[in-house]
């Protein structure tokens, strides 16, 4: 670059120690990084000034965005989700926001009482709401990101204090319905993809992590989480279907993240409530030498890596809110160490590749 106040690309890189990559996400992904002063041929190029106290302001401390997603439902998605989200606050002390996307609500359920998931939702305070406002653009929007996230939540005693959630409602189930066919008529003012991604700006410098709990679709809910996702996380029962739904995930992954130009890599498979049993052996082999069905085949996709750490089959508990569940350790019984040890696999994978 002739012009020492002018920066591309590859400076930017350099001024903040991290790879052209990094920067061309945060171009993309933060509506606060500056604007480009020129679009040149050989590319855009930025004011030095404006770009340093970005860098000194965000610190290189990126927030890891992950989606936890399997389209086979009860296969132990949320459970992981929320225990990670958990683990990630209580034991590795890190600011967490727990988005669930779930009409479902079961993780909202299982991180609040349902006293205050209907009061929430009551007064708007749901990601349902956010979508609401988006379908009625001549009403006053009522979301308010600040109200709608619950602070210090877990159903152990007393919550966690690093741990927030921004709730899911019932209410989705229609309103999802209701976008997908304003976004097939071309109806909408606005990218309908981009929703979640808007609402959360004001508050992503705050996470360390956040962790998005998935419906077990590709729908409009799922694609949004996707949209703000630096990663992925696939929970997956051992079994038959399993071998079919994983490939699927993955190839639609990415041709999602193909048609958004931005990259979401797998960080790898859970294997969930694995029994001592010869198909669930037989599959985790596959997984572990990434032979899984079509991911072997010739011009496959390759298989995501399978985390070291396995969730067994547990005599299931209550999820729900239980006074007396004092630890992490208590809640999540003989599964505690192999989520434990997930949560520290997801860590030392996200950190390590932050620049
Ligand atoms: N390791 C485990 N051992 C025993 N039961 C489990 C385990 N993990 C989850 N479960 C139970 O399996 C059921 C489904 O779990 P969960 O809700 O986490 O799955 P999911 O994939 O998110 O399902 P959904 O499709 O409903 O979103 C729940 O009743 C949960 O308590
Ligand atoms: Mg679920």
């Amino acid at each position: 670059m002739s012009n020492d106040n002018l920066l591309g690309i590859a400076e930017i890189a350099d001024l903040a120690g991290v790879s052209k990559q990094a920067v061309s996400n945060w171009c993309m992904r933060y509506d606060h990084f500056p604007r480009p002063i020129q679009n040149l041929q050989s590319g855009s190029v930025w004011d030095r000034e404006k770009i340093a106290a970005w860098v000194r302001s965000f610190n290189g401390e990126e927030t890891h965005v992950l989606s936890f997603i399997n389209f086979n439902g009860g296969v132990g998605t949320t459970t992981t989700a929320v225990a990670v989200a958990e683990m990630l606050a209580q034991d590795e002390r890190k600011h967490i926001l727990l988005i669930d996307l779930d009409p479902q609500t079961n993780a909202t359920a299982s991180l609040i009482s349902e006293d205050q998931r209907a009061e929430m939702d009551r007064n708007g305070r749901t990601i349902a709401q956010l979508f609401e406002d988006r379908l009625n653009p001549h009403n006053a929007p009522k979301f308010d990101i600040e109200k709608a996230i619950a602070h210090q939540v877990s159903t152990i005693k007393d919550g966690i204090a690093r741990l927030d959630l921004l709730p899911s409602s019932i209410r989705l189930i229609e309103l999802e319905y209701r976008i997908s066919m304003i976004e097939r008529s071309g109806n909408f003012t606005a990218n309908p993809l981009d929703i979640l991604r808007a609402a959360i700006q004001p508050v992503i410098d705050r996470y360390d992590y956040i962790i998005i709990d998935c419906p077990p679709s590709l729908g409009t809910m799922t694609k949004n989480g996707l949209r703000i996702s630096t990663g992925y996380v696939i929970p997956a029962t051992p079994n038959l279907v399993a071998t079919l739904g994983i490939y699927l995930i993955v190839d639609n992954v990415e041709r999602f993240a193909q048609d958004i130009g931005l990259p979401i890599p797998p960080l790898g498979i859970v294997a969930t409530k694995v029994q001592a049993n010869n198909l669930h052996r037989q599959v985790i082999a596959d997984l572990t030498t990434k032979r899984l069905g079509r991911f072997s085949e010739p011009g496959g996709l390759p298989q995501p890596s399978l985390f070291g750490n396995k969730i067994p089959q547990v005599v299931a508990r209550s999820a729900n809110v239980d006074a007396d569940i004092c630890t992490l350790k208590e809640k999540y019984g003989v599964a505690y160490d192999a989520l434990h040890g997930l949560t520290l696999e997801i860590r030392q994978l996200c950190e390590k590749k932050k620049h």
